[in-house]
């Protein structure tokens, strides 16, 4: 096999971070070396609990996870408890975990291991305040950074914060535009473009159910809650999951395309505050500083996620999923 590639996730778990915690952690090919916790859809404290709980089901508890910022560089700090539930896990409330190893610091891990490698890949799929606070403290480590792929911002679609804005962007705008503004590593940036196109359905719980109740059961406890909120909210049967196509995309970069493009976020308060301004015509004759996705093969996002997941055959995930999902012959 290949090297394994070096990863560094920094998180705000979540339902979808939990799902790209999990692929992440079944799949052979990346050595986590790390996770960060960020405020976003739930308190650091309540996203380290939850982090430690998709190590348990993993049995990779060796791994370290570190708490970051407690809330945005400036704006008052908003969860998405709302969308995730008290616990972040759609109140599933898995037991908690009381021998994972847990540390502070988010930032100083981060620069400290970005410092001592040169080949690490940086998964970023909550708010960017934790990136944010380690580059103004040590940018040179940055530039040993590989990749940094961030899972956050519209190009074209709509938002789900406000018309225009993305919760990780909306949630701490000054920490994203600083990190657009000063990433010496071309971001790749996995919007809602490509990201809603990812919906986890009732058919697609029923395949994992059939082929492996263990983990079915466990994806149905947290994504009941979730199920219900896009219901309510956009009347999608099922749910989106964000967060898992940034470790998809790391494993088989063919899953996704798009261009390359300068992009600004906008941090005045009004109603277009963290939305991702995607200069396509690059009207300010800017260089790119971020890789933007419009394009996603659905099919092959998910026969890899459920396949790494629930180690359901490959075969049988060509037979069923362009039936199940919608895209027949
Ligand atoms: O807008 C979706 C993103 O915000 C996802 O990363 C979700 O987990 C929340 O962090
Ligand atoms: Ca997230």
């Amino acid at each position: 096999m290949n090297k394994r590639k070096k990863v560094v996730i920094d998180c705000d778990p979540g339902i979808d971070d939990f799902l790209a915690l999990w692929l992440a952690l079944r799949s052979p090919e990346l050595d986590v070396m790390g996770i960060t916790i960020v405020a976003g859809n739930v308190p650091v404290e309540q996203g380290v609990k939850n982090a430690l709980k998709v190590l348990k089901i993993t049995n990779r508890l060796d791994i370290p996870v570190y708490a970051g910022a407690q809330k945005p560089l400036k704006k008052p700090y908003i969860s998405a408890q709302d969308t995730h539930g008290e616990d972040g896990l759609g109140e599933s409330d898995f037991e908690d975990v009381t021998n994972g190893i847990c540390r502070q610091n988010a930032s100083e891990f981060l620069n400290k291991t970005l410092m001592a490698n040169s080949d690490v890949t940086v998964i970023a799929i909550g708010p960017l305040t934790n990136i944010a606070i380690a580059m103004q403290k040590d940018i040179q480590a940055w530039k040993k950074c590989k990749a940094l792929i961030s899972m956050g911002g519209a190009f074209k679609s709509y938002g789900n914060c406000s018309p225009v804005a993305e919760y990780n962007y909306w949630c701490d705008p000054d920490a994203a535009s600083y990190v657009y503004k000063h990433s010496p590593v071309l971001i790749t940036m996995v919007g809602l473009d490509v990201t809603r196109k990812i919906v986890l359905t009732p058919n697609i719980l029923e395949l994992i159910q059939q082929e492996n109740s263990e983990v079915a059961s466990v994806i149905r406890k947290i994504t009941r809650f979730y199920f219900d909120f896009h219901w309510k909210q956009e009347k999608v049967i099922g749910c989106v999951i964000n967060d898992p196509l940034t470790v998809a995309l790391l494993l088989d970069p063919e899953i996704c395309s798009g261009f390359k493009s300068y992009v600004q976020i906008n941090t005045d308060s009004g109603i277009g505050n963290g939305q991702s301004i995607v200069d396509e015509k690059s009207f300010y004759h800017h260089d790119a500083n971020a890789k933007v996705l419009t394009q996603v093969d659905s099919i092959k996002f998910m026969k890899l996620f459920l396949n790494r997941i629930a180690e359901i055959d490959l075969g049988l995930l060509d037979q069923i999923l362009p039936a199940i999902m919608g895209e027949k012959d």
